[in-house]
């Protein structure tokens, strides 16, 4: 690791304090490496469509079958890809930390529990989940016939969407409260590709550091929380998590051997 952009990095300490209670928000960015478009970058979906179009329960309400088809094609996306350095390096720093961590995604795409990370907060839910736009059941694939689209309920013929949250829906509100619990107890607050622009998410890392975590941002770009992170590092989350779980696996070796000494 010696590219200019990481030279911080290398220089920061961590310490036993820091990583108490450690909390990761990521977005889209972190599956970037995967090959899987985010939003707002030059060629991502918001440049090519409007989210008002695709994302919306209006968008649905009037035309549920250009709804449906943007979300297979994008399943269709996720489903080829494989989860990045990125990925792993969170599974490893939750085994480490064990209790100590908490994953947040703004992501759909589920390469979080592909890759093997598991008990996560989805806050904008799961593309490959279906539910009933009616009486909100859930279905598997195998029960529902996406020959046409929308699929429809097998239980009370209502029009089958994918369980996500669209612009202007409501986030699940145990799931947001435990989120910012989380994030008001962080130790260590990790912000990973995202462009910090959609709340609820977006005011997470804010509320950390407000209660004393210790930011650090990872995206190659700037963004609005950039510069009130402690650290904020211009570089590819798959670079940089694989770096700092081990530095986290530094620190609990170390605080072991002390411990038997
Ligand atoms: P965005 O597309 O807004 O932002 C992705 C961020 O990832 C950008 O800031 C990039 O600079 C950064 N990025 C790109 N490659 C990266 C890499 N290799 N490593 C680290 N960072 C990288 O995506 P989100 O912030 O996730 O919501 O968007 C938030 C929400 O807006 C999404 O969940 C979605 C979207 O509209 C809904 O659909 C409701």
């Amino acid at each position: 690791m010696s590219s200019p952009e990481l030279t911080e990095l290398e220089r920061l300490r961590l310490t036993p304090g820091h990583i108490e209670r450690v909390v990761v928000l990521t977005g889209a960015g972190i599956s970037a490496e995967s090959g899987i478009p985010t939003f707002r970058a030059v060629d991502g979906y918001w440049s090519r469509y409007r989210p008002e179009d695709l994302a919306t329960p209006e968008a649905f309400a009037q035309n549920p079958q250009v709804v449906w088809e943007w979300y297979l094609a994008r399943r269709h996306t996720i489903a080829q890809a494989d989860p990045n350095a990125g990925h792993y390096a969170l599974v490893e720093m939750d085994k480490l930390l064990s209790g100590q961590f908490t994953l947040i995604t703004q992501n759909v795409d589920g390469l979080h529990q592909r890759a093997g990370s598991h008990d996560l907060f989805e806050l904008h839910g799961n593309i490959f989940i279906n539910r009933c736009s009616l009486c909100s059941r859930r279905f598997s694939d195998e029960v529902l016939n996406f020959q046409e689209l929308p699929p429809v309920c097998p239980s009370c013929r209502g029009a089958i969407r994918p369980d996500v949250v669209w612009f202007g829906e409501n986030l699940n509100i145990s799931t947001v409260e435990d989120a910012f619990t989380r994030a008001r107890e962080a130790t260590l607050f990790l912000s990973i590709g995202t462009s910090s622009v959609v709340h609820p998410a977006a005011t997470l890392p804010i509320v950390a550091a407000e209660n004393g975590a210790f930011l650090i941002e990872v995206n190659p770009e700037l963004t609005p929380i950039s510069e009130g992170a402690d650290l904020s590092l211009r570089a590819p989350a798959s670079r940089v998590l694989p770096r700092i779980t081990e530095m986290i696996r530094t620190i609990l070796t170390s605080t072991a051997s002390k411990k038997l000494s």
